[in-house]
């Protein structure tokens, strides 16, 4: 596995966690899972986790103890990934835009622009064998890919209004690390720059970017609406999630006890899917309430002119996330293409 090692991730790494089994045999003490990840408690993925604790640690009898560390309070989104390269963290849940920094470009599929219409569409790829294949990918870098969960619908935000390609020409707009991203906010004429996810308030504040793009829940969560005047409705791509642990880690457990995490995972992965489109259409309505940030509703007219501007970033990043998997992506949601220009169905 490749790695450059930030010095925060080594120190914390000097700490390390005994193997599974010399925990419970040597001190009789659970086995702790750290689970890190960078959202708050109260979206989609922080509930989704702390519920996979409730449940593992009740059926495993006190067996494991899964400490959710949330809001980048561990490690940030780069040094989550190293850090359980290194084993000093046991499992995350990052977005998909995360693994091309690692060499994994696959997963930066789902960053393409308008590649899915709906939860539903989307569920026939993390639902089915394409998506059960990408986790399998993860193998060759240490990973043990366990499930999808559901986040949702990307909007944008900033301090001027966005409808219209135009209305992007030279604004800074932070993006996660995503080649396709990158490419996307390039396609509109507008500047990316990639940022932790956690310094984006401050960066939003400060002015050291214009614009943010990202799921409603998120962007509530972060306090976005406290620092940007516009928020569009634009559902122009999707953020998700894989889980996963460090594999060397998963396969030491105790194969019942894996069972019980993998039970715990399965249920924790329903309940994600099954919450996150209210809690992004509750972040919506409570952005709204708040008042200090006005919600722009494309025209189809405007929705088209955004989406004309975009598709063509999947003919030119097919080659970077691999054309046979974007054509099974495009195969296992009916399409046989990028997409049509007609404005998308609203996914909420
Ligand atoms: C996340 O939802 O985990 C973070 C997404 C981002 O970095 O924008």
């Amino acid at each position: 596995m490749k790695a450059i090692v930030s010095a925060s991730v080594l120190a914390s790494s000097l700490v390390l966690t005994l193997s599974p089994v010399a925990q419970v045999s040597a001190q009789q003490a659970p086995i702790v899972i750290k689970f890190s990840h960078v959202v708050t408690s109260d979206t989609p993925k922080g509930r989704a986790a702390e519920l996979f604790k409730e449940l593992a640690e009740q059926r495993s009898n006190g067996r494991v103890r899964i400490e959710v560390y949330p809001n980048s309070t561990l490690f940030k989104d780069k040094e989550e990934l190293e850090a359980l390269q290194l084993g000093s963290v046991q499992m995350l849940a990052p977005s998909f835009s995360k693994f091309g920094p690692m060499g994994i470009n696959q997963f930066e599929a789902f960053d393409l622009p308008y590649l899915f219409e709906s939860y539903d569409d989307l569920h026939k790829v993390t639902r089915g064998p394409v998506g059960a294949a990408m986790l399998r990918l993860l193998r060759d870098h240490g990973i043990a890919g366990l499930a999808f969960w559901d986040n949702g619908f990307k909007d944008f935000t900033d301090n001027k209004p966005l409808r219209t390609p135009a209305d992007f020409r030279g604004q800074k707009i932070r993006i996660q690390s995503s080649k396709v991203l990158d490419a996307q906010m390039r396609a509109l004429g507008a500047i990316p720059q990639v940022m932790a996810f956690s310094e984006v308030y401050q960066a939003l504040q400060t002015g050291v970017v214009d614009g943010f793009e990202n799921t409603p829940s998120n962007i509530y969560t972060q306090k976005v609406h406290e620092v940007q005047k516009y928020m569009t409705l634009s559902d122009h791509g999707y953020i998700g999630y894989v889980v996963i642990a460090n594999a060397k880690f998963w396969d030491s457990l105790p194969s019942d006890l894996r069972g019980i995490l993998e039970q715990s995972i399965a249920e924790a992965s329903d309940f994600a899917d099954a919450i996150a489109k209210k809690e992004n259409d509750d972040a919506i309505a409570a952005i709204r309430k708040k008042g200090r940030t006005e919600i722009i509703e494309l025209t189809a007219d405007e929705k088209r002119s955004l989406k004309q501007a975009l598709l063509p970033v999947h003919h030119q990043l097919e080659g970077r996330v691999g054309r046979d998997l974007l054509q099974s992506i495009y195969a296992a949601t009916g399409r046989s293409a990028a997409g049509s220009l007609a404005p998308s169905a609203a996914v909420r």
